[in-house]
């Protein structure tokens, strides 16, 4: 399995539970390198540009609502498999779905606030990338 790299976020409900510390934790329990991140605030434009794919969907408004509504922790992720390995780290989008262990079944309060954010293909995952972090800040 070729190494890869994947962008996560800790979404605003888990920043304001003080989660950052636990799910990090488990990102270094399940092999992952932690390429470079950072915590800050996303406006509404940048939560929108973020989620622009969903920009048709009827939850884009709440979804940039939420997002931008407190400190998020941006991660790039590397290890063989990153992209799905993370996506199986966090479990189902929504939460009553999720498997016994997994981050959104352990700390996800509903399906818009999941705690976790990953990215869903090698494109994506590059896009991401681009979107939170220059290239002096990959270590
Ligand atoms: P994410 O992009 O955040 O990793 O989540 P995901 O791939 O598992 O789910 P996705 O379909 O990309 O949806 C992005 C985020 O939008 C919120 N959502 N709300 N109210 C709703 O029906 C609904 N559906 C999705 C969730 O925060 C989801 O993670
Ligand atoms: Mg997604």
């Amino acid at each position: 399995m070729a190494v890869e790299q994947t962008l996560a976020m800790i979404k605003p409900d888990a920043t304001a539970r003080n989660l950052e510390g636990k799910i990090i934790s488990r990102i270094e329990e399940e092999g992952f390198n932690i390429v470079a991140m950072k915590k800050l605030r996303l406006s509404k434009a940048a939560a929108e540009c973020f989620y622009f794919v969903h920009r048709e969907r009827p939850f884009y408004g709440d979804l940039t609502d939420f997002m931008s509504s407190g400190p998020i922790v941006a991660l790039l992720l590397e290890r063989e498999g990153a992209i799905a390995k993370w996506r199986e780290t966090m479990g189902a989008t929504n939460p009553e779905q999720a498997d016994e262990g997994t981050l959104r079944k352990l700390y996800a309060l509903d399906l818009e606030k999941n705690s976790t954010h990953g990215s869903d293909a090698p494109e994506t995952a590059a896009e991401e990338k681009a979107f939170f972090f220059s290239g002096l800040e990959l270590v």
